[in-house]
């Protein structure tokens, strides 16, 4: 665990949002405030089950004016590593949890004059706390949310009160979430994606063949793509002369820090860039939608929490 300031918190309400999501409602301990946090905006959480701290990033959904209370919403994964299960499972009222304060890699834009929320599943939480934003400064918005139904959709009354102009797309009622939905969009839109891997991919992509600029297209993302058979690979840091073994299963990221390398890191999801690191030798295989095209075919860096090397070496400028 990587603790660059930690707070503690309580957890003082669990709602259940959807058969699957829970919604806790933390406030601080031995303060009553807490760091400001911007819209978009996430925390790590440091807990521990079965002896093993786990940790999860999760977007901040209430409201970015609000400093006694911080609410996130957690989806049940059976099938993932514990964390939310863990949360789901292990976590009860009044239990302390350690925390990040709020960082952003997904702020609203500035220069952007409408923005098009495109949410699937657990997807839909940086958009809640963005669109209270904009609502407070009258700005220009547009929510599409793509839920199984209407019982597994997470914060659906209270976004149908609050956003009545808002679009739901529930596949159980054979209804689907289209890239044309930014069909005719104006100048100056930007386009805000957040979901599970393929929906981000396919979006993105479709907006950009839409002539939406790179620029105009942002996307959250908390897991970092699962490359296909991975192969290990060696690293070497030219500063230090030392060499680092990466495994098939880990990541270059966590074969530095492993070996004692220290890196920054922040999102480890390939979105923020903060690992990114030279490249002085061999060929990198990217899988970060950080860096632009011109920067991956160039190959003079490497984001290090996805990316891997495509051959069996790299020379880091390290
Ligand atoms: S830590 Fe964010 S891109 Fe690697």
């Amino acid at each position: 665990m990587r603790h660059d300031a930690i707070l503690t918190v309580r957890v003082a309400q669990i709602h259940q949002e959807t058969p699957v999501v829970k919604r806790f409602t933390l406030v601080p301990v031995g303060t009553d405030r807490l760091p400001p946090f911007s819209a978009g905006a996430h925390i790590t959480t440091y807990a521990a089950f079965d002896g093993r701290v786990l940790e999860r990033n999760y977007s901040l959904c209430n409201h970015p004016g609000t400093r006694n209370v911080y609410e996130i919403a957690i989806r049940r994964s059976d099938n993932g590593q514990g964390g939310s299960a863990g949360w789901h499972h292990h976590i009860r009222v009044g239990d302390t949890v350690h925390i990040s304060p709020p960082k952003n890699h997904f702020p609203l834009s500035q220069r952007a004059r409408h923005h098009v929320f495109l949410a699937a599943g657990i997807g839909i939480t940086p958009f809640l706390s963005m669109m209270a934003e904009l609502r407070a400064r009258n700005g220009l918005f547009e929510l599409h949310y793509a839920a199984p139904s209407r019982s597994y959709c997470a914060f659906r009354e209270v976004i149908e009160t609050s956003y009545p102009e808002s679009r739901f797309y529930f596949s159980e009622e054979g209804m689907r979430l289209s890239p044309n939905v930014l069909c005719g969009a104006k100048v100056g839109t930007h386009v805000y994606i957040c979901g599970p891997s393929s929906f981000i991919e396919a979006f993105s992509q479709q907006a950009e063949a839409m002539g939406f600029p790179k620029s105009n297209i942002h996307a959250e993302r908390f897991t970092a793509p699962t490359p296909e058979n991975p192969r290990p690979f060696r690293v070497t840091l030219r500063k230090s002369g030392r060499d680092v073994e990466v495994a098939a299963h880990e990541t270059l990221l966590a074969a530095l820090l492993r070996a004692g390398v220290r890196v920054r890191y922040a999102c480890r999801a390939g979105g923020c860039g903060t690992c990114e690191l030279g490249v002085v030798e061999g060929e990198v295989e990217h899988r970060d939608v950080y860096l632009t095209d011109e920067e991956k075919a160039a190959n003079t860096s490497i984001i290090a929490c996805v990316s891997r090397a495509a051959g069996d070496r790299l020379v880091l400028d390290l």
